[in-house]
Formats: C-alpha cells, structure tokens, sequence
C-alpha cells in the first residue's frame, strides 16, 4: 500500500525543514508502534511536501487512524497507480478543535510541535495500541497550559503544573470564558494543596463533556491546572496515575522562574525521580528542551539516574530563534515484563 502524508507548510520558509524532520521522526515512531514493516521517502508533489509510506500489506482502518495521529499531517492520500485518492479524517477530535490555538503569548510553545510530541510519547509507551482511549497527559512545567489543552482536545484527560501564579490565572479565565461561549457543559473547581503539611499552592479543575448527554451519564473528561512547583510533583498527582508527561523545558533565556535559586537543571534533576513516580509502568516522558542551556546526554543520564529507560528517536535537534536551538528526548518508565 502506497500513502501519502501531506505535511501542513509553515509561513516561515526558515522552520520548513525542521518541521519536515519532526514530521519524519513523528511517523517513524508511528509505523514502528504498529510494527508494520515500511519504507519512507520525502517527495515534492505540485510543489508541496509529502511524505511517502510504501508498506506490503495493506493498512487496516484502525492502522490507519493511527497514522492520523501525526500532528504534522495535514492531509492523507492513498496513491493508486497515478491517483491520489484523499483518505477521510479519523483524527482525535473529543472537543474544543482551537481550543489551544487561541491564547497567545510570548514563551508559547508552537502547537504543532507539542502535539507532535504528545503523538511520540504515546507512540514510545506501551499504550500506542490504546491511543484512542483515556489517556491522562501531564506538562510538569505547563505554562499556559499547551500540552492539557492539546490532550483534551484528543479526548484525553489534561493535567498542568505550573509555578507561575499569573500563567495559571490566566488559564483559569480563558477555560471558563471558552467553555461558557461554546456553551460547553462544565464544573468547575479550586482546591487548596497541601506540600508536606504546608499550603502548597492551588488545583483548579474543570469536568466536562462533548455532549451534554454525555455530561449528564458522567461521560467526562478532566482538565488539571496545578499552581505548585513541579519538584513536589508526587504531593499533587498521585503514584504510577499518569500514562505521559509532555513539557518543554524553560529556555533558560527569558521564561521560567526554574534556575533563579539553584539553576534550570537542578530543578530539571530534582523533579525527575519525582515525575518518574507519578508515570504508570510503560508510560513516557518526552522533553525538549535548549540546546544553548542543557546538554542532551546530561539529561539523558539523570533521566536514567531517575529509573527511565532512554528511547533511540533519531536527530531531533532544530533552530527556533537567535537564542533557542531545541532538541528533545523521550525517557520510558518500563512496564512489567510478562
Ligand atoms: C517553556 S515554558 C512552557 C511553555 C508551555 N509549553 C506553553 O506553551 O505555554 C516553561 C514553564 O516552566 C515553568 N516552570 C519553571 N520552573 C518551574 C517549577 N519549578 N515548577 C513548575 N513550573 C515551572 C515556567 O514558569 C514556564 O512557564
């Protein structure tokens, strides 16, 4: 079976082949949590870009949903002989479609890339087969909340932890706002954390629905939004609950209040064992983070330090600005052995 993926072009020539890279690296995690056997190649059709799937056997509906999940894909053709025949969308769509798109700011991380992301940490982990199910996503170091709301519009559960009090209300005005013009069916609730006997910051939660049918039967997904510092992770989630964690870490250039006290990779090391706890068996964690302020095999070691295991995903490495050269890891919790 021959497929083509039309990637979405970016406005800016200077990210396209970064973007085409990730976009690589994205669908070879995909065909290989399928285990299907398959080759790829990038072409130029009409002028735009694609890449090409070439497999022996033909794909199954369900496998090809599951190349549906590839954020950098805009459109998916399957070619016969000199045909392009478009291939409808199965792309998860629980609710919200620009729910993550709408909140600007500076220090956001592209969306595309953070669900490009999501689609790797699902693909490395030992739920890729369950991908349509409800997963619950965590960003540790969730700033305006990108990752949470990416997972919910997935059908996921959307969990964030934050340290920026600000970020975190504005979070917290933009749900309400979004959810009351959708005329979304929602509750809404803060509760008061406590770190180690102490007032340890806020948990805003939100239950809601894609129907109010489903609303009314309890058919709800949650989206988290904790005010705390990400080294008390274990405090606020509870142990071996989270299937992934998705988060870019603070450039080290103008965001992130890590690093003022003790620096951004103290912080980064004393929250590893802490995340790798709160992670289910099998789970993943996938980071990017700047080249110019953390060292990829400095990570990788105290990723292992923490008890992960570091998957192989091919060169990642890509430039964002004058500042920022991103790259990023995948760090797996293993699942028990049969
Ligand atoms: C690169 S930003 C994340 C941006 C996010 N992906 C978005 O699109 O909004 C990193 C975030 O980590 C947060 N952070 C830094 N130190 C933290 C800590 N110790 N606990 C929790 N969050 C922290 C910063 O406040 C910053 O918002």
């Amino acid at each position: 079976m021959k497929l083509a993926l039309l990637l979405y072009p970016h406005q800016n020539i200077r990210y396209r082949p970064s973007l085409l890279q990730i976009a690589e690296g994205e669908t070879k995690m995909i065909m290989n949590a399928m285990e299907v056997s398959f080759s790829l190649t990038r072409e130029m059709i009409g002028g735009a870009q694609f890449l090409i799937i070439e497999t022996e056997k033909e794909m199954s509906r369900g496998e090809l949903a599951q190349i549906w999940q590839c954020a950098s894909m805009y459109m998916l053709f399957e070619c016969v002989g000199e045909e392009m025949r478009p291939l409808p969308s199965m792309r998860l769509q629980y609710i919200g479609e620009d729910l993550p798109y709408l909140l600007k700011y500076k220090g956001k991380t592209n969306e595309m890339f953070t669900d490009s992301m999501i689609t790797m940490g699902v693909c490395c982990s030992d739920f890729a087969r369950v991908f349509d199910s409800q997963l619950i996503v965590c960003d540790p170091m969730a700033g305006k909340g990108t990752t949470p709301m990416l997972a919910i519009k997935r059908g996921y559960h959307g969990v964030g932890i934050e340290i920026g009090k600000s970020n975190v209300e504005e979070v917290t005005g933009y749900m309400n706002r979004y959810f009351e013009f959708h005329k979304i069916k929602y509750k809404h609730q803060a509760t008061s954390l406590t770190v180690r006997g102490k007032n340890g910051g806020t948990q805003h939660k939100w239950v809601f629905s894609d129907s109010n049918a489903h609303f009314k039967d309890g058919d709800t997904r949650s989206f988290r939004m904790i005010c705390g510092d990400t080294r008390n992770a274990m405090a606020y989630l509870k142990g071996n609950s989270v299937h992934l964690m998705v988060t870019d870490l603070p450039y080290g250039v103008q965001t992130g209040t890590a690093g003022k006290e003790d620096g951004l990779f103290a912080t980064v090391s004393k929250a590893l064992p802490e995340w790798f706890a709160c992670i289910k068996p099998g789970g993943t964690l996938c980071m990017s983070f700047n080249t110019h302020t953390i060292r990829r095999d400095n990570l990788v070691s105290e990723g292992i330090r923490a008890g992960f295991t570091h998957v192989e995903t091919g060169e990642m490495n890509h430039w964002v600005e004058q500042a920022i050269e991103r790259d990023l890891i995948v760090l797996k919790k293993e699942g028990k052995k049969a």
